[in-house]
């Protein structure tokens, strides 16, 4: 186990959970950097994720981001780490980010989470010319499992406003010096 005040502080959940504006907001409040594993494959290839789901495919786009959840895990200093919604379903990231940062699972209901994504067209490719519900409702099922494995905490984020989600992540933080 990782010394406390050390681990990374990592959120997990589908698509349109609020890891990206949470983990904002949080690592802002923890004066840490913030990272999201989309960001860091994207950096890398100089492409969108969008763009290389059509051009190397699902899978060459899940290796890039083994290696972008390798690389933030290895990170020696502190972050706040968003990870992209399949993430979780590879078994060495899971091993990777549960045991260097403290997990926290951000909840949400098909419903809630279609409704926050339909806002953002275009930035993913799962659910492009899909039914955002249906796709994000056969996703809970399939995943679940995977987020239930790897959590050390959940936040239910349902009713919640940003502030008030913040609040329940750093609260589960402080409940485990993190
Ligand atoms: C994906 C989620 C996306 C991104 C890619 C695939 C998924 O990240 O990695 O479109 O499989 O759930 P966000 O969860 O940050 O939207």
């Amino acid at each position: 186990m990782t010394a406390p005040g050390t681990r990374h502080l990592v959120l997990i959940g589908l698509m349109g959970a609020g890891k990206t504006t949470i983990g904002r907001a949080c690592a802002a409040r923890l004066g840490r950097p913030f990272v999201d594993t989309d960001d860091l494959v994207e950096a890398s290839t100089g492409q969108t994720v969008r763009e290389l789901f059509n051009t190397i495919g699902e899978a060459a786009f899940r290796e890039l981001e083994r290696d972008a959840v390798a690389n933030a895990c290895n990170s020696p200093e502190p972050l706040v780490i968003a990870c992209g919604g399949g993430a979780l379903l590879d078994p060495t990231n899971r091993r990777r980010l549960t045991e260097h940062g403290l997990v926290v699972w951000l909840r949400a209901s098909p419903a809630t989470l279609a409704a926050r994504v339909q806002h953002e067209t275009g930035t993913r490719p799962l659910l492009e010319s899909r039914d955002a519900l249906i796709e994000l409702d056969r996703l809970t099922a399939l995943r679940d499992p995977a987020y239930e494995a790897a959590a050390h905490a959940v936040v239910e984020t349902e009713g919640l406003g940003v502030e008030e989600a913040v609040a329940a992540v750093l609260d589960q933080a402080a409940r485990c010096s993190v």
